[in-house]
């Protein structure tokens, strides 16, 4: 039996783009837009240099070795391809390899999570794919939808994104205070407003070595910060409050465990008041130079067993009903990398190589900010630098001119230390100085 065709359609019409648009997509979906800009000034930068110019590029957010290419840690590389072919083709257990699940809590915390799980601290892993699931859990989950998540004033573009596919809108404290790190009165007080509207409060900081400033809390502001959520929590017994730490660029900051050894210190001090939940995003993309295959991890830390073990079922459920499982190969390649002495120490040697490269050209790039005056925000650690500024795209459209390509963001402009090579570092700051003289 055929199906009754009621009507032919019109072979001569031709739909306009809005027509597709109303006819196919919802609401919600058409009203995504997400031309990205990062690409966008990435594109412009290649065609300088496809046509010959002289072209520095501050555009992207991998680590570039200085002659242009890719970073990749070789015992990364060599070996993910040494894993048997079942790490390559079987599915991985969904909350991850039991061993990787250990493994990447200690990548996390460093040496200071055995004294938190002695101080009665239960810790809990599960793979997502990337730090980004590790986000996406938590937003989807940790807040009802239509609630703000709590972000510092400059941060990662994606964040918004995220938030807005979990339907949770956002917040903000400042980045520093006036002559401190912290804001803390600005910070309470965006607590306190925040639970007088919601149940709950979710806060995303990424530390250490900021994306997009490259600032680092030191120990102090990481005690106070974390302190600072834990009276919230105290002083608010009916609502819960969580910190989530996303340490996507750890690997490349002076303390790569600081948040391990605050969170240690806070434990063998403090009290842990029963509402507050502390986790942490792992990242293997900058770490291990594994970008593409997309390996992070979710890490909780909470007094209570029993809840620890109720939020990995939650938070399964998420990544089962979105992104099912997550890769198996990158789990095996690093537990094979951190179980076995040599590769882990050929690791090391090269990611100590990259982070002195990052840090020569910070120190660079930061000298001859400060010699020319340019009011860069603070930057210690990892990837990028960031001018402040309320009109940022007429100073990269400048510095474009004189051939250096950065990436104008909201406030400013991020500047990727991690893709300028060491020998153009200062030649950059002085073409940024000269743009912002003329434009700012
Ligand atoms: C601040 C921040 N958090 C998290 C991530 C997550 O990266 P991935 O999902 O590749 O692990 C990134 C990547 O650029 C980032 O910049």
């Amino acid at each position: 039996m055929t199906a009754e065709v009621t009507s032919q359609p019109d072979e001569n019409r031709v739909w306009t783009l809005e027509e597709l648009e109303d006819t196919l997509l919802p609401g919600h979906a058409s009203n995504k837009s997400g031309r990205d800009i990062i690409f966008a000034w990435l594109a412009r930068y290649q065609e300088a240099k496809a046509s010959g110019q002289e072209a520095i590029n501050g555009t992207v957010g991998s680590l570039l070795e200085d002659n242009g290419e890719l970073a990749v840690n070789p015992i990364v590389s060599s070996t993910l391809r040494q894993q048997a072919d079942l790490e390559m083709s079987a599915y991985a257990p969904l909350p991850g390899l039991p061993h990787f699940r250990a493994l990447v809590q200690e990548l996390a915390l460093g040496d200071g999570l055995a004294e938190i799980q002695s101080q009665g601290i239960h810790t809990e892993a599960i793979i997502t794919p990337g730090g980004t699931g590790s986000l996406y859990m938590s937003a989807r989950n940790l807040l009802e939808p239509g609630e703000a998540l709590l972000l510092r004033d400059y941060h990662w573009g994606p964040y918004n994104t995220i938030a807005n596919e979990c339907g949770v809108t956002t917040a903000t404290w400042p980045l520093t205070g006036k002559d401190s790190q912290i804001d803390e009165g600005a910070l309470r007080s965006i607590l306190s407003q925040l639970l007088i509207d919601q149940n709950r409060i979710l806060s995303w900081l990424n530390d250490p070595a900021h994306n997009p400033t490259g600032m680092t809390l030191n120990a102090e502001s990481r005690m106070q910060v974390l302190s600072i959520f834990a009276d919230t929590a105290a002083n608010n017994p009916n609502k819960g409050v969580t910190l989530f730490l996303d340490g996507a660029y750890a690997a490349y900051s002076r303390e790569h465990h600081g948040w391990g050894d605050t969170i240690r210190d806070f434990t063998r001090e403090c009290i842990w008041p029963g509402n507050l939940l502390v986790c942490y995003g792992f990242s293997a993309s900058k770490s291990h130079t594994l970008y593409g295959q997309r390996c992070g991890a979710l890490v909780m830390l909470h007094p209570n067993r029993s809840f620890i073990d109720r939020l990995v079922e939650v938070m399964l459920h998420t990544g089962r009903g979105t992104w099912s499982g997550a890769a198996r190969l990158p789990q095996a390649t690093l537990h094979s990398i951190h179980s076995d002495v040599d590769k882990f120490v050929d690791w090391l040697h090269e990611r100590d190589r990259l982070q002195q490269m990052l840090d020569k050209r910070r120190e660079l790039f930061n000298s001859r900010c400060a010699k020319e005056g340019v009011p860069l925000l603070p930057s210690h650690d990892g990837y990028f630098a960031f001018l402040p500024h309320t009109n940022p795209e007429p100073i990269a459209q400048a510095a474009a001119a004189r051939g250096l390509y950065v990436v104008p963001l909201r406030g400013g402009i991020r500047i990727g230390l991690c893709s300028i090579p060491t020998a153009d570092a200062d030649k950059a700051a002085g073409i940024l100085a000269e743009a912002w003289r003329i434009s700012g």
